[in-house]
């Protein structure tokens, strides 16, 4: 038996893997360090997670610290005091009227939290027939029941299809080669597609509908910027139908865009939202769901003995995960990590822009430090490009990933130009040797 049957990884080839692992053992800064003794430039961040780099000294102290302190608490009916510092401190960094905070473990987790969180309140409300939830095709939300049923992306749903919730639909894509190939940042074609929604509104009823919850970015589909005034005219469909708009910001928020929310870098601002990853730099598993005051009112009303809103993990709020998300969040204010990704983003965007001209490449699509390359399909196998491409970056020492035949891209937020031109260029050799 092969010492690495017994783990069956997540998203990953199974099989392929243990036949030739990919082994890493070790990570500092930007660099991670395989069983083989190779450094990897990690163009990916983690997996979206981790800006400022892997083991920042900050974050590794205040983990083992808390660790000797409070390993764990029981967050049911009590308490520590650092999840209620982080919850002020998230709720002050977050865009005005973002006055609540809700723990979980991962971006899943946030997304099925905050479509429950709609439910709860409209129902709250008096409004309990309005039910339905809305995402978008191409939306990535995480593999829950919740997130997978209002996620977009088909073969995530496959599977699963006679068990995702009822009562869900889908507005349309954003994206278009023939209208917005090789646009740089947000597109000037499209703001139309939001209008989807109202077409939605007409054919459920607007007032059977619960919320609409999007991702900025559509990041896992393989970025998929927002055009120009779409988020703002979804915020509007919204506000005229009384449906509650969320953000899933699992990859956008704390400075992926170059803001510490993409609601801030886009000017619209959300009913809740969701994120992970970056909260603690990808050091301990934690999301958080923001929500509007007017939300966490509506949930207060019932008789003061009762739990107000059912739903919580055991390991919400865990304190490891609290001590890193508060160090994390120190560290983005001291090293000025949100406008630093700002700074970085015209390099980023010329860099990748680069590759244009470079064999296979169909479309190119960024904003923030958020790229995504597209590629032709091979001819009757989609997505064996990508991954070669993804296979030879890693023997060439770089880290980036491939959604199918889409390359994505993520570097840190305090990456050098020199790291972004070496990323690009093994990107640009390896285009080169594949077919
Ligand atoms: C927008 C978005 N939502 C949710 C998730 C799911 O997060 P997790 O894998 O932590 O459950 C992801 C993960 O990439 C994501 O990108």
């Amino acid at each position: 038996m092969n010492p690495l049957d017994a783990y069956w990884m997540p998203f990953t080839m199974n099989r392929a893997f243990k036949q030739a692992p990919r082994m890493i053992t070790r990570a500092r800064g930007h660099y991670y360090t395989t069983d083989d003794g190779r450094e990897l430039l990690d163009g990916f961040s983690g997996l979206w997670t981790s800006g400022l780099g892997h083991c920042h000294p900050k974050i590794v102290d205040a983990v083992q610290a808390q660790v000797a302190e409070l390993d764990y608490g029981m967050g049911f009916q009590m308490g520590h005091p650092k999840v209620f510092e982080l919850a002020t401190r998230l709720t002050d960094m977050a865009p005005e009227g973002f006055t609540r905070c809700f723990f979980t473990n991962s971006g899943s987790e946030s997304a099925d939290t905050a479509l429950k969180l709609a439910l709860a309140y409209h129902r709250a409300r008096g409004e309990g027939h309005r039910t339905r939830l809305i995402g978008r095709e191409r939306g990535y939300h995480g593999v829950n029941f919740g997130g997978m049923s209002v996620g977009g992306i088909p073969g995530n749903r496959k599977v699963f299809s006679a068990a995702l919730l009822p009562g869900v639909d889908h507005i349309r894509h954003t994206h278009s080669l023939a209208d917005m190939a090789f646009t740089r940042g947000q597109p000037s074609w499209g703001v139309h597609l939001a209008d989807d929604l109202e077409r939605l509104c007409a054919l459920h009823d607007a007032s059977n509908i619960a919320a609409l919850i999007v991702e900025p970015v559509a990041g896992s589909t393989g970025i998929l910027v927002p055009p120009i005034g779409y988020l703002q005219r979804l915020r509007d469909i919204c506000d005229r139908h009384g449906i509650l708009l969320i953000f899933d910001e699992v990859i956008t928020a704390f400075g992926r865009v170059g803001a510490p929310f993409a609601a801030e870098r886009f000017g619209v601002t959300p009913d809740i939202i969701t994120t992970a990853k970056g909260l603690t730099n990808g050091v301990v598993p934690m999301g958080a769901v923001l929500v509007r005051e007017a939300i966490y009112q509506a949930l207060m009303q019932g008789p003061a003995q009762t739990i107000e809103f059912l739903h919580g993990y055991t390991y919400s709020g865990h304190p490891l995960a609290a001590a890193a998300a508060l160090a994390t969040l120190d560290v983005y204010a001291e090293e000025n990590t949100f406008a630093t990704a700002r700074t970085l983003e015209p390099v980023f965007e010329e860099a990748i822009h680069a590759l244009r001209d470079a064999p296979h490449v169909v479309d190119i699509r960024n904003i923030g430090l958020m790229g995504g390359i597209e590629l032709a399909p091979r001819e009757g196998a989609p997505g064996a490009r990508g991954y070669e491409v993804f296979l030879k970056c890693f023997e060439a020492g770089v880290v980036v990933r491939n959604g199918g035949d889409t390359l994505q891209l993520s570097p840190f937020l305090n990456s050098t130009p020199d790291e972004l031109s070496h990323i690009f260029t093994t990107v640009r050799q390896a285009l080169a040797t594949t077919a």
